[in-house]
């Protein structure tokens, strides 16, 4: 009877509740996804803690403010990714991808810009990927994120005089 199920019994029958219709990917290559999601939050946090503390400029000081508040919404993003990937029984990363290191503040404004326009364009993807599995509450916290994520790139877009990028999405 479903009353006396067990609470780890109703979350495996959540697990595998599909929409009607093929999903795009398995939950493997979903796992496998968020853990290259969650490779590039941590090299975002590395990036955002060294070019906050390092970049030199008094044109530079207004967004080095800005970069170290990035940081701290980095480590968040992490820790919701980590989580998804544990709820979905994977074992979340425990390796960055490569930081980029600079000394000249546009370069490193430049890389960050980069970061982000990469990181959305997966998060546009990985919201997609959710809802065809069926997960519409994991694709719910991916969407904040990539709010977050998106406001990152206006911000380092504004800081280098440029226009925010158009982003083409992931074939
Ligand atoms: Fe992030
Ligand atoms: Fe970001």
């Amino acid at each position: 009877m479903t009353q006396t199920k067990t609470a780890t019994t109703r979350n495996e029958d959540n697990r595998r509740a599909i929409p009607n219709g093929t999903p795009d990917i398995s939950r493997e290559q979903l796992i496998e996804n968020l853990n290259q999601d969650l490779a590039r939050e941590y090299q975002a946090i590395i990036a955002y803690v060294v070019y906050s503390q390092t970049i030199k400029g008094a044109a530079y000081m207004a967004i080095a403010a800005e970069l170290e508040k990035h940081a701290q919404q980095e480590l968040g993003h992490a820790l919701l990714i980590a989580k998804q990937i544990d709820y979905l029984g994977g074992v979340p990363t425990v390796q960055p991808k490569p930081v980029q290191m600079s000394q000249d503040a546009e370069d490193m404004l430049a890389l960050d810009l980069e970061n982000e326009n990469e990181t959305i364009r997966n998060y546009r993807s990985r919201i997609r990927q959710c809802e065809s599995l069926g997960e519409f509450a994991m694709a719910e916290h991916i969407r904040t994120i990539l709010v977050n994520e998106q406001e990152h790139q206006i911000d380092l877009a504004t800081a280098l005089g440029r226009e925010v990028p158009q982003l083409a999405p992931l074939p």
